[in-house]
């Protein structure tokens, strides 16, 4: 078979926050890839870097009162100890932070400079006077345009669905510093990436994304791709654009750039030819693997730019789902938002490795953390299934054969069959079909099982403990055994590597796996793999919804959604009595077409004065909070003489009380279950 020569990378993490379960998904599922393609021969190299500048990571650093770069050394080192943890087995992390990224930022740009693929163009924006800065989106809150909200940020409303620009917020106000934020122009460099759209449309059905992926990506094309801004102005940590004092690139011009500089500093390292890798027209292959939130960086932009520099384009982007926990999104308060390093503490990254692979497949499906699943899977696939062969066997070879294999198998053809089915397994990983390999490996498993539950080495043992017939049986459950791990071990290579050690063999290669042990001595069994103890995953989420809240940690709120309010200014109880505020309970909750933060309640508000059923139909920003299932039969707080609003997806007759910062931290207001429908609040 010939060698291929294969370049990996997962998503650039931030530098300002912990890696947690998603970070996690991604690079298990990439790095299963890479271990695969190792173990079969091919040079595959898998490379990753801290995503290391911006905004987010110049105020967090100032808010802790250090450096930007103290914070991102330091987190560099927390990222590389997490992704050791699980077994992630990168050729190189770097950073985006530094020189090697610093000269191809440098030399891509001056390229896409030199051919003409760079614009200026003078740019509006909010500016914060009193921190002397350009304001992003999410820097920005105020009251919407449209419906009146209040507390909205950026440039869309979480109430009515509406977007406008950030200067059309009323009483707009910087998150940062509280002041009132000013108008202000400043030149902005654009790369026209709409001179790209025939390359584009061309690379996308090349097979670069799976079909799902190209549709969006097409009807993104149909729409036009508007030239991309890549500047922005002092301050900022990052690079500044040679040449232009004061301008900086934007944080996602060079995160993927850093791809190549993690690359470059591993051919240094190593003596690799970096060229040969990155120029067009080699036999050397590049994949990215990344999350569905980031495919316009990876599918337009990148490419675009990689084109325009004279380098090579991605042969595929592998986009995959979030991670969702017990069928919602990752909670902070929930303690379901695991950071890797709690997940650590209490539980083998191996189980995490397998149960992931028994999910993972090559769609952009969100995949579901279910823990009791979780741990039933693992118990019964690793422990029970996989461990449980050589466990069955691993003892009668010791004691009675002093560790000896015995010369011949009891059952070549069951050993053959388990073989024959590798080039199956290997195409279904190498199609990211996880799930579809773990099952195949498993039912081999079962099989095994099955032989040794009717060939009953411990019945023939009981006749006699040193027959021949028994060394072949339990010869033959060893040497399945070993084939499976062999299978396994791009999944779980800690519990392979304990595997080679207890069979005394060489590291596992693929192509070796049909070559049976016979005549060998193995050494003393030890257990494999524990069970996943469910008092384990409680401990798990336990310490990671005290880690959210305890003081200091604003329940998973960001810098901007920490900002506290200023209490409201007074009025007099006639004012607040005019606010009627009834129980309601939710009849029927839906999503709404079309509004990413909606949720469309209806509301069952008792009986009106003729005795009928009164109901309201409302409109509630709480979709990033709240599946709809989980509202029925709510008791809510509404207001109830709310005037009906017109919005864009109908009429909304009220509103429902909710705290919090948004996003996933939005609590609804609740009525103890004493409460009817209809009543006062007072
Ligand atoms: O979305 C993110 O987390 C980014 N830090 C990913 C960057 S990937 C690449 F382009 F560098
Ligand atoms: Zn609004």
């Amino acid at each position: 078979m010939k060698q291929r020569k294969i370049l990996v990378t997962s998503a650039l993490p931030y530098a300002n926050g912990d890696i947690h379960l998603g970070h996690v998904m991604e690079a298990i599922q990439a790095d299963i890839w890479v271990r695969l393609q190792k173990m079969r021969g091919h040079q595959c190299i898998y490379v990753c870097a801290d995503d290391a500048h911006g905004t987010a990571i110049m105020l967090g650093a100032e808010s802790q009162g250090i450096t930007a770069e103290e914070l991102i050394d330091r987190v560099n080192r927390e990222h590389r100890r997490d992704y050791e943890g699980f077994l992630v087995g990168f050729d190189n992390f770097h950073t985006t932070h530094s020189a090697e990224n610093r000269q191809l930022c440098e030399s891509i740009y001056l390229a896409l400079e030199g051919n003409g693929h760079i614009a200026r163009r003078k740019v509006r924006q909010l500016f914060d006077p009193e921190k002397q800065l350009f304001l992003a989106d999410r820097y920005i809150t105020g009251t919407c345009p449209h419906c009146g909200a209040e507390g909205q940020y950026g440039d869309n409303c979480e109430v009515c669905g509406s977007t406008y620009s950030p200067a059309e917020l009323l009483e707009p106000k910087s998150v940062l510093s509280g002041a009132t934020p000013v108008e202000k122009e400043s030149e902005h460099f654009f790369f026209t990436v709409s001179a790209f759209g025939e390359m584009l449309r061309e690379w996308i059905r090349s097979g670069a994304v799976c079909e799902s992926v190209a549709n969006k990506l097409d009807e993104w094309l149909e729409e036009g791709i508007k030239d991309w801004d890549i500047s922005r102005d002092a301050p900022y940590f990052g690079f500044e654009i040679p040449g232009h004092p004061g301008k900086y690139f934007y944080v996602w011009l060079d995160a993927p750039i850093g791809y190549m500089a993690s690359f470059l500093k591993l051919c240094q390292r190593e003596g690799l030819d970096f060229d040969s890798w990155w120029r067009p027209g080699g036999d050397h292959e590049l994949y990215h693997f990344i999350g569905k939130d980031i495919i316009n960086f990876h599918a337009f932009f990148w490419p675009a730019m990689l084109a325009s520099a004279g380098y090579r384009t991605p042969d595929a982007i592998f986009v995959h789902g979030f991670v969702t926990v017990d069928g919602t999104k990752m909670s902070k308060s929930r303690g379901t938002f695991i950071n890797a390093a709690t997940y650590l503490e209490h539980l083998d990254p191996e189980y995490l490795r397998y149960y992931l692979a028994t999910k993972l497949g090559p769609g952009i499906e969100d995949l579901d953390l279910n823990l009791d699943d979780f741990v039933q899977r693992v118990n019964s696939d690793l422990v029970g299934k996989l461990v449980n062969i050589a466990s069955r066997c691993a003892g009668f070879i010791g004691k009675n054969f002093d560790g000896m294999l015995a010369p011949a198998l009891d059952n070549e053809a069951l050993f053959e069959q388990t073989c024959r089915a590798a080039a199956e397994i290997a195409e279904f990983l190498e199609q990211r079909e996880y799930g579809k390999a773990m099952r195949l490996v498993m039912a081999l498993a079962d099989q095994a099982n099955q032989y040794l539950n009717e060939r009953k080495p411990w019945e023939i043992a009981k006749a006699d403990r040193q027959s021949a017939e028994l060394q072949r049986v339990c010869s033959t459950g060893i040497n399945v055994f070993r084939v499976l791990a062999g299978y396994l071990k791009p999944v779980l290579p800690a519990l392979a590597q304990r595997a080679e050690r207890f069979l005394n063999i060489e590291p596992l290669r693929w192509g070796d796996l049909d070559t049976p042990l016979l005549g060998h001595r193995i050494e003393r069994f030890q257990p494999l793999m524990r069970r996943v103890e469910p008092a384990a995953v409680a401990a798990m989420l336990e310490q990671s919804r005290r880690a959210w809240s305890e003081p200091g940690e604003t329940a998973g709120a960001t810098a901007a959604e920490a900002a506290t309010e200023a209490i409201a200014e007074q009025i007099g109880i006639e004012t607040f009595a005019k606010v009627d505020l009834r129980v309601a309970r939710v009849i029927e909750a839906e999503l709404v077409e079309g509004a990413d933060k909606l949720l469309r309640l209806r509301l069952d508000l008792g009986v009106d004065r003729q005795g009928g059923a009164l109901e309201r139909s409302v409109f509630a920003g709480i979709r990033s909070a709240y599946a709809p299932e989980r509202l029925r039969d709510r008791l809510v707080v509404v207001v109830a003489n709310l005037k009906p609003r017109k919005m864009k997806f109908g009429v909304s007759e009220g509103m429902i009380l909710a705290a919090g910062p948004g996003g996933e931290d939005i609590w609804l207001l609740q009525a103890d279950s004493g409460a009817k429908p209809g009543m006062r609040i007072a």
